[in-house]
């Protein structure tokens, strides 16, 4: 089990620590995007109540929930778990952890990048404004692909700079087909509610298998974590990271796209992969997939926005024509993509009649990664429901 971190107390926090914190900068960071948001208040269990009320320049910090649009009532152990960047609203939302006792859940939620740039000082993103430079000072080419011969200080950069790099032409055809027909493998074996598969439902009510988490089991797949090319982009990074235990749940996992998808983790909003909670032990973390399809917008393809890893940006549907662009990695099979888990990225519903999106996924992690409540996943939360499906975040939210 993790060491006991010190306990936060509610009402000081408010009284002393957050107005030092606001005022030190992170109150104009909160408030810098201008989105109009209204107010939100943290009602704790059997406790007191302080609401966050936006204005042009700042957040203010009253006592009492009257004022909220939206109050949230949690415990003090899931709060200071928002402070500490272990907890976050569609975890706790999954996890039942809260109770919205006025307004919208799903406000909550949106509350998110204000949270953790008044709590922590992270920036809230702007995908309109930010800017991104190459090593020779040019404005940063975000669509830029690269081999594994490429010049390896321009590989780092990108991946530091975009938080994403997309690698071509890594595996040969014979290996991708041996990884399908491993991958079909393991598809064929997989049943609802075995924890080992994520599902969703298509528009015809028939349940679709997602993913499978339990690749590792495998040693083809296992085995990816010492392959050379791969470790070699991996240590690109700045940070020392190691791989996740193979044979464990999500050691390894291998995703499936589908067509026509209505409920599940299928296609997925604008997220980070930190976002059932776990940031501050987790991240940063690199995510690996090893393409065994085109990632076509056809075959459903996965979008990031460039240079979002080190801020925050909320949540937004993939399909939302007033959400960002964001840049699409154009993978075909045998390519390798990375990304920080913190990078926000989408996966939207695939435009064509198919083949589909598939790929292995990897994760290299901190080498001192301990879940903070000593359990063994952040995204086990997701898998609560004994048929293996995942519900949509709103209709868990409006549960809440
Ligand atoms: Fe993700």
């Amino acid at each position: 089990m993790p060491a006991r971190l010190e306990t936060l107390d509610f009402d000081e926090f408010h009284r002393e620590e957050l107005p030092r914190r606001l005022a030190a900068g992170h109150g104009a960071l909160a408030a810098a995007d201008g989105a109009r948001i209204g107010s939100l208040a943290f009602r704790l269990t059997g406790g007191g109540a302080y609401s966050y009320i936006p204005q042009a320049d700042r957040i203010d910090i009253v006592s009492g929930d009257e004022q909220a649009q939206t109050v949230v009532e949690l415990d003090s152990e899931s709060w200071q778990g928002i402070v500490r960047e272990l907890e976050t609203p569609p975890g706790l939302i999954y996890a039942r952890r809260v109770k919205c006792l006025r307004g919208d859940p799903m406000h909550f939620v949106r509350w998110e990048p204000r949270l953790r740039a008044m709590y922590n000082g992270r920036p809230v993103f702007n995908p309109e404004t930010v800017e991104l430079q190459a090593r020779d000072g040019s404005s940063l080419d975000v669509h830029q692909t690269f081999a594994l011969a490429s010049e390896p200080e321009e590989m780092a950069h990108f991946l530091r700079t975009a938080g994403y790099l997309l690698v071509k032409n890594v595996f040969t055809p014979e290996e991708i087909a041996s990884f399908r027909e491993h991958g079909e493998g393991l598809r064929d074996s997989a049943r609802q509610g075995d924890k080992k598969s994520w599902w969703g439902r298509n528009t015809r009510g028939d349940a679709v298998l997602c993913r499978v988490t339990n690749a590792g089991s495998r040693p083809i797949f296992r085995d990816l974590y010492q392959d050379p090319r791969l470790t070699r982009l991996v240590r690109l990074c700045d940070e020392k990271l190691t791989p996740r235990e193979a044979d464990g749940v999500e050691g390894v996992t291998v995703l499936f796209k589908n067509p026509d998808m209505s409920e599940g983790l299928s296609d997925l909003p604008w997220h980070r992969d930190c976002g059932m909670g776990g940031h501050a032990v987790m991240c940063p973390v690199i995510n690996l997939s090893i393409y065994l399809a085109a990632a076509s917008r056809q075959a459903g393809e996965l979008r990031m926005l460039p240079g979002s890893w080190k801020g925050s940006y909320g949540f937004v549907e993939a399909t939302d024509t007033s959400g960002p662009e964001g840049v699409a990695l154009a993978a075909e099979a045998g390519d390798v993509s990375l990304h920080y888990g913190d990078v926000m990225h989408a996966a939207p519903p695939p435009e064509g009649p198919g083949p589909y999106r598939a790929s292995v996924l990897l994760n290299f992690r901190p080498p001192d990664f301990l879940h903070h409540r000593g359990e063994d996943n952040y995204n086990d939360v997701l898998l609560q429901r004994s048929d293996g499906q995942v519900e949509h975040l709103s209709k868990a939210a409006s549960r809440t």
